[in-house]
Parts: C-alpha cells; structure tokens; sequence
C-alpha cells in the first residue's frame, strides 16, 4: 500500500527520498513521486509507474536538502500522472503526499473549496487546498495545517512543504503508520522504518492525532489541540542486509528458503536459560485466565489462526473461535466473560485488525498480538506481544510469515498448556527442531516441485486444493498462495465438503492437490481424491510419510501431526512461486495486491 518518505538535512535530499521509495516498493503501488524544496521553490516529479522509472524523469540538476516522497497505491481516482502523489495546492506553495482514505472529502469540498478547481480525482487534494485556503485566511502555515488536519475524518499519514518555509516537513498521522527517524543533523519521515534504514536506526513513534514539525536538527511533537508531547526514540533492530535480496531472483524464493532457519531462529528466541520453550509470564496470565480465546486476523494470517485454534484447544484446553478482521468489528459476536483477542498480523498494520482491536479495547478487554514487526501499530497499541522473528518479509505473497505464525502459536498454546498443568505427550522443542528439518528437506527438493508445477499447472486455468481438518485450513493456503501471485483461479475445500456442490466443476484435467497428513482422515480424503479422480480430475497426493501410498505424487518427511501445517505449506508454497514464474507474472509484486494493507 501507499509509502510515504520525508528527508530534512543536509544531503541531496532526491537520492535519499528515490532511495527510500524503492525499500517501500514491496508494499504494493501503481504511481510514484517525490517533491524537493529549494530556494528556487518547490519541484515535482511523479508519474505513473515504478521507481525505476520516477529516477529517468527525475532531473539530476535539481538539488535540494528538503523533500518528501510516495508510493501510490490506488484507492480513489485511476492509477496516472495527475492522482500521482505529491500534491500541490492552487498556488503551489503546498505541496503534500498522504497514505489513508479520508471519508469527508467531498462535504469537505463542498463546504470549504467550492471556488478551487481541483486537479485530481484524489481524496488528498481537498487536505492541500484546504491548508491553503486557511493559511490565505491569515493563519500560520502551523496553525493552518492544523485546522486542516483537525477537519479530516478517515485515515491519514501526511507530509507537507510549504514553500514559505524551507526549514520544515509538517506532518500528522491518524491510523495509517507513520514514524520519525532522527539522526545528526537531519531527520526523516517514513511509514515504514525499512525505507530510512539508509540513513538512522534510531525511530520515534508518531501516535494517533498527533501533529510533528520535522526540522534539521529538532522534532517537535503535540497533540491536534496544541499540548506538547515529549517522546524518546528507539532503535530498530534491523539489519538493512536483511531486507535485500541478495542473490535470489525473487524476494519469494529467498524467505521460502529461510524458513527453516526461521523456525530454528524461533526455537532459539523462545527458550528459557533453562533450554525449555518459555513465554513472558504476563502473556502467560493472561493467556491462563482466559475463558475465550478470538482471534482475529486477515488473509494468510487467518488461515494460521485456524490452525492456531487447534493448537490451543488441544494443548492448553481453551476454546478458540477465529474470525475475520473485516468482519468482526461491525459484527461483534456475543462474548464469553473473560476473553482473550489474539490478533495474527504479520505487518501489524493491517488497518481491519486494527478496527477491531480498538473497539475490543473500549470494551475493556485484553489482547495479544503476534506480529513480524516490533513496534508495528498493533503491537504498539495491544496489551502484549509476542514476536514472530522471522526477519523482514518483503514478497507481498506471506510465506516464512506464517510458518513463523504457526511456529509460536505452538509454543503459545504448548506454554499455556503446561503451566496449567496439562501433559502432553510429547516434547515440543524436539518437535519444532523435527520439523525445521522436515522444511529443509522439501526446500532442498525444489527443482522436483518445479516439474510437478509445471506437470499440474502449466495448463491449469484452475486449480483445487483438499484436506481434512488441520489439512484443510492449509489447503486454503496453498489455494490463497497459487490465486495471489500466479491469478489461477483456485479454491481450498475440505474434501468431505466437495461432494455437496463444488465437484460439479471438476472436469477432465481439473488439478486437485490434496494433502494426506492426518492418520485419523487419511482413509476418508483418499476415498474423496478417489471420487474426484473418477470425474478426470488430475490429482496431485502430496501424504506424509507412515501415510504414503505408493502412487502420491510428493511425500514429505514425518512430523508431529499437529505441526504438518509447517512442512506441507512449504510445497504448495514452491508449486505456486514457480506457476507465477511460468506464466511470467511479476511473483513478488502481484496486480492489485499490497504488502500491508492499511486501509479498510
Ligand atoms: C497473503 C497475504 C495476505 C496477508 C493479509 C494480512 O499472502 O500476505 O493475505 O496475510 O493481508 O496481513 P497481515 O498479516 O500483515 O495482517
């Protein structure tokens, strides 16, 4: 979704603005553009299109040590040059890039800006003019600002010049994620922190309503009604090699075959000086009290959730209901006394989780996010945290994510279980090491899962994905995971389901891939691969070993069946990358789609 970057120092600011855009690239966008400040005035370039492209338009002869810069991605108005971001007011002497929706536009247009002709078809526009129309009124560009700002209903991170100043990046932020990155001499504005990695480590949480005036050498901070807000920065631990590809020709192949070390990384992260797998003792109560658990989540994250659901009803006793971020909040079902809210997000700042973990905290309730990004707003704003350690996951399609997701719900639910005094019969952390091996083993036969692509899929304009029980939710994995980056249109069903309506649309040639990890079901998917076949499916059996039958197509090693969601995720993963390959789609930038997605 859209990126937002500001530079404010003593460097050329172009370099460090372009340089930041292409780290937010992996977002998701269809527009570019950055506008720099000079004693000249200010200077636009933007287009529709890639970065590569906003650096052969950008002139190398400009230079300025003031600018800010955007990634669009599309909500109101078509993706071209003119709904580009930045924007500039009539005048020209605002100019502003924004992340967000804000709802009240058109009233705030008819209202306030009937005379002024607007440029573009965008939501954004009607902030500039308003900045403008307030600041022709007499106020300061602060004070203008602020009355705009305060006008705005809807989801905003904003970044405006005033050509007036050159001293200043005035900026606010309302739900969509947005930080301060401060360093010697200069400070930055970013939505992510990866994007200003370049220059700092060193971040300062912006919170909602909140107004910042970004100077060279100060960041000042208040409220939308004027009191001052002192606030320390942190240091980001990341490693900006982490977030590079490397060798790898897609950002997608490189975290799939991270993934072992992800778990192992995890096993390592979660463990106690005494070698046993541990959670912090406060997530520990809460977790304990709980009589409830919902969790909330969106896309891959959900379907994590629904095995994460399995994880804590079998191993620590506590009954899970899953539900859909988008849904829940303007639904909310009725509650158990002492709930729990579990939001699953690997950015953490998916704005549908988010919706609903505000109205959960009016409500008075605890909750807990897992998330990939440490000060992500939803780890920021939840009661708890536990992190997924997996490292930056740039490729929009989630992968190492959500075997991160399914690795520490496991230790959470195993945990839990344990400190209420449930026996398991087995050992957990020996069961994790099993299966980081398992996953390495199927990473390391990826040039068979590349033939068996190619076998099932390079005629496909479709595609089915089965299994039975925890089967079954990573059967809508595999199925999500082919859709997002290769666009065959593809559906994850529970194989006893099929026979009640969808078998109708299996035909001769039809893929089906059905996952055979359960000793208790083993028997009855089969009979449900056998039914499909009859109808002339083309029927991949991907079974796990002591479950083999000599004719299954890929068998992956034995692992705990409570954690098979870990290692056969990994071959549909690969089935589906080298599907996209094949039929040459952009894998770790697929249409329409963004890495995190911060409106509703
Ligand atoms: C699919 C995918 C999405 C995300 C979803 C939630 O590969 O990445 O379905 O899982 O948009 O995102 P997070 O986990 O960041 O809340």
């Amino acid at each position: 979704m859209c990126g937002i970057v500001g530079y404010n120092g003593k460097l050329d600011a172009k370099e460090i603005l372009i340089k930041g855009l292409e780290k937010l690239e992996y977002r998701g966008y269809d527009s570019a553009g950055i506008a720099i400040l000079n004693e000249n005035g200010v200077t636009v370039f933007k287009d529709k299109g890639r970065i590569a492209h906003l650096r052969q338009i950008v002139d190398d002869q400009v230079e300025a040590n003031i600018g800010i810069g955007h990634t669009r991605w599309a909500t109101h108005g078509e993706p071209n040059q003119v709904n580009a971001h930045p924007h500039q007011s009539a005048s020209g002497r605002f100019t502003i890039v924004h992340n967000g929706v804000i709802e009240n536009y058109h009233l705030l247009q008819r209202e306030y800006l009937k005379e002024i002709p607007m440029q573009s078809d965008t939501d954004t526009e009607v902030i500039v003019q308003l900045v403008e129309l307030f600041a022709n009124e007499g106020l300061s560009t602060k004070e203008a600002f602020r009355k705009a700002i305060s006008l705005l209903h809807g989801s905003y991170a904003i970044a405006l010049l005033d050509k007036e100043d050159p001293e200043t990046i005035y900026v606010a932020k309302n739900k969509s994620p947005l930080l301060i990155g401060v360093g010697e001499g200069f400070n930055v504005v970013a939505s992510d922190a990866l994007a200003m990695l370049q220059v700092t480590n060193q971040f300062i949480e912006i919170h909602d309503e909140e107004i910042v005036l970004v100077h060279k050498d100060k960041v000042e901070i208040s409220t939308l009604d004027g009191q001052k807000i002192e606030r320390n920065p942190y240091t980001v631990e990341l490693d900006a090699s982490d977030a590079e590809k490397g060798t790898y020709p897609h950002y997608m192949l490189k975290e799939m075959d991270e993934q072992p070390g992800v778990v192992r990384k995890i096993i390592q992260e979660y463990s106690n000086d005494a070698g046993e797998l541990a959670i912090d003792e406060p997530i520990l109560k809460a977790l304990r009290d709980a009589d409830r658990i919902y969790i909330i989540a969106a896309g891959t994250s959900y379907h994590a959730g629904l095995v994460g659901k399995q994880y804590f009803e079998k191993l620590a006793g506590i009954p899970v209901e899953v539900h859909i971020s988008s849904e829940f909040g303007y639904n909310i079902p009725l509650l158990s006394e002492k709930p729990l809210f579990i939001f699953i997000s690997q950015s953490g700042e998916t704005a549908d989780s988010r919706q609903v973990l505000v109205k959960v905290k009016k409500l008075g309730h605890p909750s807990l996010t897992i998330t990939n990004v440490a000060g992500s707003t939803l780890s920021r704003e939840a009661d708890y945290t536990l992190l997924l350690h997996a490292g930056p996951e740039i490729a929009v399609a989630s992968t190492k994510a959500y075997v991160a997701q399914l690795a520490v719900l496991a230790i959470a639910a195993y945990v839990t279980g344990k400190s209420k005094g449930i026996k398991s019969d087995f050992d957990l952390k020996t069961e994790l090491a099993i299966a980081a091996n398992a996953i390495q083993s199927i990473v390391d036969s990826k040039e068979e899962l590349h033939k068996i692509s190619n076998e099932y899929l390079s005629k496909s304009r479709n595609a089915f994905f089965i299994g039975r029980n925890i089967d079954y939710y990573v059967s809508l994995e595999g199925a999500l995971k082919l859709k997002e980056i290769s666009y065959i249109q593809a559906e994850g069903f529970a194989g006893g389901e099929l026979k009640h309506g969808t078998i109708a649309l299996i035909e001769k040639g039809t893929p089906v891939f059905a996952l055979v990890t359960q000793a208790p079901v083993a028997l009855n998917i089969r009979g449900n691969v056998k039914e499909v076949v009859a109808r002339g499916a083309n029927a991949c059996v991907i079974s796990m070993e002591g479950l083999d039958e000599h004719d299954d197509r890929l068998v992956i090693p034995k692992v705990h069946p409570l954690l098979t969601p870990l290692v056969s995720v990994v071959p549909l993963q690969f089935i589906s990358y080298y599907a996209a390959l094949e039929r040459g789609c952009d894998v770790d930038k697929p249409r329409n789609l963004a890495k995190s997605v911060t409106v509703e």
